[in-house]
C-alpha cells in the first residue's frame, strides 16, 4: 500500500471517527431536547384543555365540552381528546377511532408512544385541590419523527461533505509529502541499478528536501567509493593476470611434471611435462584419480596415484619406476587445500649412476687385471731365468748322464776283461760296486728324472707364458684373435678352479676363424663363465662332471658353448642372473659381476649374444655368438639388460 494511500486513509479513518462520535453526540442531544420540548409541549396542552373544560365540567355543559373538543381537534397534531368524569364516565370525546376504542395508557417517553405513533397524556381536571375529571389527548409524535429523521439527515450530510473535503485534503497532503519521497525511491532505485552518482531535483526547505540533499550526497560518495573500488579491482584483477602469467610460465618452463590439485581433487594446473607422464594411457588424469580409488592394480601400476589419497603428510618424497622411467615424486599439501604434485623423471640420474657403476667396476677389474698382470711379468721375468738355466742345467745333466752311460759301459766291458789278470781283485771290487750301487738303473733313471724335470719347468714355463697374456694382453684395441687358443689360455690360469671337480673337454673347430675381439675382455668372459661352471659342479658334487667348451662359425659368425652338468640355474631366477650384483653364493665367494660383465662385454662391446639354457640338477649351457666381421656403427648405450637370454 502506497504512503499517499495511507495517508489518505489514516486522515479519512480519524475524521470518520470524529465525525461519528460528533454526529452521534448531536444526534442524541436534538432527540433529548425534542423530546424534552415535545413532551412538556403535550403536557401543557393537555393541561391546558383541562382548565378550559373545567368550567364546563362544573357546569356539565356538555355542549360546551364536545365544541371544546371539536375546537381542539382542529389542531393536525391531535389526534383525539376524551373528556371524562371522575365517576369514570366520557363526557365528550373525538378524533382517532381506533385510539379511543383502545384502553388508555399515559406514555411516559416518546419511545413508548413509538409503537402505534401517538403520544398518550393526560391531565386533571381540578378545581382547587378537588378532582372534577381528566382530559386524555393523543398528540401525533410523526412531526417530531420528520424532525429528527431531517436533522438526522442534515447531519449526515453535512459529515459526507466533510469526509469528502478530507479526502481530497488527504490525498492532496499525501500528494505533497510523497512528491520528494517518489523522486528519492526511483533516485535510490537507479543507485541500486548502478548508476551511481544519480542525483535528483531539490525542491522547498523542508526536511524532505534535507533527505534529497543527503541522498544526493551519498549517490555521489558511492560513485567516488565505485570508482576507487573499480581501480582497486583492475589493479589487483592486473596483478592475479600477471601473477597468474608467471605462475603459468614457470610450471610450464619446468622440466618436472607439475599437477595442482584443489580440495575436491579438481586438476587446477597442469603442464606439458605431465601430460607426457600420462600419455601412456587414453584415461584423463581425473578418471584415472577416480577409477583408482578401487582399483587395487591401477595403483601398483601407477603409484604416483597413491599419493591422491593420502592427505595427512605435508611434504612426501616418492621414488618409483613407471613404465621405462624412474620417477621422483614430490606431494606438497597447501594450506588453503589441495596439494601441488611434482614429477621428475631420474632415469637419465639412474642410467649415468649405472654407467658410472660399470665404469668403476671396469676400471676396478682393469686395475686388478693391470696389477696381475704386473705381477706376473715380474713373476714371469723372476721364474724365467731360474726355469731357464734349471732346464739348460737339466738337458746339460741329461746329456751328461746319457754320455757318461756310455763311458760307463765302456769301463764296464774294460773291468770285465780285467778279472783274470794282476788287476783281478780290484776288477773284482769295481763290478761289486758297480752291482751295489746299480749304475745302470741310476743312469736310466737320471736320465728318466731330467726328462721329467725338462717337461715340469716347460709346464712352469707355459703356465707363467698363459697368465702373462692373460692379464697382459698384447691388444688393448679390437684384433682379430684366436678363440681356441685364448679358451684354452684361460683354463690354464683357472685350472685350479675346475681340476678338482671336473674335468675339461675341449671340442674346438680346428679350422676355427680369427674373430675380431677384444682380447682382455674375452679372458675375462671364458674365466667367469668356466669359474661359474665349475662352481655349479661343485655345488651339485657326485662324479663325472664335465666341462665342455665347443667352438664352431658360419660365415658370419663364430659361436661358443660353455655346457656344464653342474646344479643349473632354478627358473625363477633365471632373469635375474645377468643383472649385477646378482648372487646366490656366499658372501666372498661370489659378488655378483661376472655374468653382467659378460653381458656387458659380448652385447655392449661385441654386438653379440650371450643366450643361458638350464636344467635344474642337470646342468647349463651359455651360448655366446659373435660377429665375424665388424658391422660399421655407432656402439650401443648400455641398457639395463631387458634384452637378456
Ligand atoms: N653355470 C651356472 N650354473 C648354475 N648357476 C649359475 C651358473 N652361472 C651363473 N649361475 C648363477 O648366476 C649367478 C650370477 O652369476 P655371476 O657370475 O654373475 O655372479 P657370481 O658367480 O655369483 O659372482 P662373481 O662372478 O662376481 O664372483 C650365480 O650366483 C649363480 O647363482
Ligand atoms: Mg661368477
Amino acid at each position: 500500500m502506497s504512503f499517499k494511500l495511507k495517508t489518505i486513509l489514516g486522515v479519512g479513518l480519524i475524521q470518520l471517527i470524529l465525525l461519528s462520535i460528533l454526529v452521534y453526540n448531536s444526534l442524541q442531544y436534538l432527540k433529548k431536547s425534542n423530546q424534552e420540548q415535545f413532551l412538556q409541549r403535550a403536557d401543557t396542552t393537555a393541561h391546558l384543555i383541562a382548565t378550559m373544560t373545567s368550567d364546563a365540567l362544573v357546569a356539565l355543559d356538555l355542549a360546551t365540552l364536545d365544541a371544546l373538543v371539536s375546537q381542539t381537534l382542529l389542531n393536525k397534531d391531535v389526534l383525539y381528546l376524551r373528556i371524562i368524569h371522575t365517576n369514570g364516565k366520557t363526557l365528550a370525546q373525538g378524533g382517532h377511532k381506533d385510539a379511543l376504542t383502545k384502553p388508555f395508557h399515559k406514555d411516559a417517553t416518546i419511545d413508548q408512544a413509538m409503537h402505534d405513533g401517538i403520544f398518550h397524556a393526560q391531565s386533571d381536571i381540578r378545581i382547587s385541590d378537588h378532582s372534577l375529571g381528566q382530559v386524555q389527548i393523543g398528540l401525533d409524535i410523526g412531526v417530531y419523527a420528520q424532525l429528527m429523521t431531517q436533522a438526522r439527515k442534515r447531519m449526515l450530510g453535512v459529515a459526507a461533505t466533510e469526509i469528502i473535503f478530507v479526502a481530497l485534503f488527504g490525498y492532496l497532503l499525501g500528494y505533497l509529502l510523497t512528491k520528494q519521497l517518489t523522486a528519492i525511491q526511483s533516485g535510490a532505485k537507479e543507485v541500486a541499478k548502478g548508476d551511481f552518482g544519480h542525483t535528483i531535483p531539490v525542491k522547498g526547505k523542508d526536511e524532505l528536501a534535507d533527505t534529497a540533499i543527503s541522498f544526493n550526497k551519498m549517490s555521489v560518495a558511492l560513485k567516488e567509493f565505485a570508482e576507487e573500488l573499480k581501480e582497486a579491482k583492475d589493479k589487483a584483477e592486473a596483478r592475479q593476470v600477471r601473477a597468474e602469467t608467471i605462475l603459468q610460465s614457470a610450471v610450464s618452463s619446468i622440466h618436472a611434471g607439475v599437477l595442482i590439485v584443489n580440495e575436491n581433487n579438481e586438476t587446477v594446473l597442469t603442464n606439458q611435462s605431465l601430460k607426457d607422464f600420462w600419455d601412456t594411457t587414453s584415461l584423463s588424469l581425473e578418471e584415472l584419480i577416480s577409477m583408482s580409488k578401487d582399483n587395487k592394480a591401477l595403483r601398483a601400476q601407477r603409484p604416483i596415484i597413491s599419493l591422491f589419497e593420502e592427505a595427512d603428510k605435508y611434504v612426501r618424497w616418492t621414488e618409483v619406476h613407471e613404465g621405462d622411467q624412474y620417477v621422483l615424486i614430490s606431494r606438497y599439501k597447501i594450506d588453503i587445500g589441495g596439494f601441488i604434485i611434482t614429477m621428475t623423471d631420474v632415469s637419465s640420474m639412474y642410467e649415468a649412476e649405472k654407467r658410472e657403476k660399470d665404469l668403476q667396476r671396469n676400471l676396478l677389474q682393469s686395475q686388478k687385471l693391470e696389477a696381475l698382470g704386473t705381477l706376473a711379468g715380474g713373476i714371469a721375468h723372476e721364474i724365467n731365468t731360474p726355469v731357464q738355466y734349471i732346464g739348460d742345467n737339466l738337458h746339460f745333466l741329461k746329456s751328461s748322464v746319457e754320455q757318461l752311460a756310455e763311458a760307463f759301459s765302456l769301463y764296464h766291458a774294460l773291468v770285465q776283461n780285467l778279472k783274470e789278470g794282476e788287476h783281478a781283485q780290484q776288477a773284482e771290487q769295481c763290478l761289486n760296486k758297480y752291482e751295489e750301487v746299480e749304475v745302470d738303473y741310476l743312469l736310466e733313471e737320471s736320465v728318466t728324472a731330467a726328462e721329467e724335470s725338462i717337461n715340469g719347468v716347460k709346464q712352469v714355463s707355459n703356465i707363467v707364458h698363459a697368465m702373462k697374456e692373460f692379464s697382459h694382453p698384447a691388444n688393448k684395441a679390437k684384433m682379430a684373435i684366436d678363440l681356441n687358443h685364448v679358451i684354452e689360455r684361460t683354463s690354464i690360469v683357472c685350472k685350479n678352479e675346475w681340476k678338482h671337480h671336473a674335468e675339461l673337454i675341449f671340442n674346438f673347430d680346428e679350422n676355427m676363424p680369427e674373430v675380431p675381439a677384444f682380447e682382455g675382455e674375452m679372458n675375462q668372459v671364458f674365466l667367469n663363465l668356466i669359474v661359474n661352471a665349475a662352481h655349479a659342479i661343485a655345488d651339485k658334487g657326485g662324479r663325472d662332471n664335465t666341462i665342455t667348451i665347443t667352438t664352431s662359425y658360419d660365415a658370419d659368425h663364430a659361436y661358443i658353448e660353455i655346457k656344464d652338468t653342474g646344479s643349473g640355474v632354478p627358473d625363477k631366477i633365471k632373469d635375474r642372473i645377468f643383472e649385477p650384483f646378482f648372487t646366490t653364493k656366499d658372501v666372498g665367494k661370489g659378488s655378483g659381476q661376472g655374468l653382467a660383465i659378460c653381458h656387458d662385454a659380448i652385447v655392449n662391446k661385441h654386438d653379440g649374444e650371450i643366450e643361458v639354457s638350464s636344467q635344474e640338477n642337470i646342468g647349463t649351457t651359455f651360448k655366446i655368438t659373435l660377429p665375424r666381421h665388424t658391422a660399421n656403427k655407432a656402439p650401443k648405450t648400455p641398457n639395463t639388460g631387458d634384452d637378456h637370454a
